[in-house]
């Protein structure tokens, strides 16, 4: 019903896979793929594949995103890229607080806080990620989880910001497993997070907010969960690196 009011995203994430050839190969076998302006195609892809990517992607309308951003502008960080130095390479989104982040990689509520800060005032466009583990899920306390991910993503950020953010809803459970959410159990977290931007920054904003279902969404699955109301999008890691896959939920998405 108010699907209208917001732009859905179709976001590959690439994770640690494919070279610079390989990065551009599998985005000159998208590209035949793309549906004229139904809907954003944004390949994340690794930092070192990303001068790639934009080359490749140049006159197609595929955004090419990051999959991490370090939250200072510069200095002793051993590893690190911030937001200056991806927008300067062309980047444009950029996916933050990956639950493989938090589970591998010690990322925090706090840390994904000041990633998307850091990336807003980089000019970049965070894809947060949130979600519940297994046992949250069977404990029931899959609300409580993903609404303090939610307010600790978005403290300190004003509603003008905060209507530039994109939301992927991914539990974890569902992440590389095979086994998807449910079309209603997507729905409903997704509703819950638009309810809970809605308390934070009022109706027009949490109804202009893209937000993403992932989790082994798929070609044979795609339609069903996009069809739903909050379902804006998909942040989509294995059936991203098949463009054939990539290509029909593209379709499913753009109509
Ligand atoms: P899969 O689509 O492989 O389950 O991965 C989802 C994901 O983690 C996207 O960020």
């Amino acid at each position: 019903m108010r699907k209208e009011l917001r732009k859905a995203i179709i976001a590959g994430n690439w994770k640690m896979n494919k070279t610079r050839p390989e990065a551009a190969t599998l985005i000159n076998e998208i590209k035949p793929l793309m549906q004229n302006n139904g809907c954003e195609v944004v390949v994340c892809v690794p930092f070192t594949a990303l001068v790639a990517a934009v080359e490749a992607v140049k006159d197609t309308g595929i955004r090419v995103g990051a999959q991490n951003v370090h939250f200072e502008a510069s200095g002793a960080f051993t590893g690190e890229i911030s937001a200056a130095m991806l927008k300067e390479i062309g980047a444009e989104y950029v996916i933050i607080g990956h639950s493989e982040r938090r589970q591998y990689f010690g990322e925090t509520d706090e840390t994904v806080n000041k990633r998307t800060k850091s990336a807003l005032s980089g000019g970049l466009i965070p894809i947060v990620c949130v979600g519940e583990l297994l046992w949250e899920r069977e404990a029931n306390i899959t609300e409580e989880v993903v609404s303090r991910q939610i307010k600790l993503a978005f403290a300190g950020i004003d509603a003008a910001d905060a209507a530039k953010i994109v939301i992927a809803y991914e539990p974890v459970w569902a992440i590389g497993t095979g086994v998807t959410a449910t079309n209603e159990q997507a729905q409903e977290a997704c509703k819950l997070i638009r309810d809970r931007l809605a308390a934070l920054y009022g109706k027009p904003v949490a109804d202009s907010v893209t937000i993403q279902y992932g989790g082994s969404m798929n070609a044979a699955n795609a339609a069903e969960l996009l069809a739903k109301e909050d379902v804006d999008g998909g942040l989509i890691g294995g059936a991203s690196l098949k463009a054939a896959d990539f290509g029909v939920i593209i379709k499913a998405a753009a109509s």
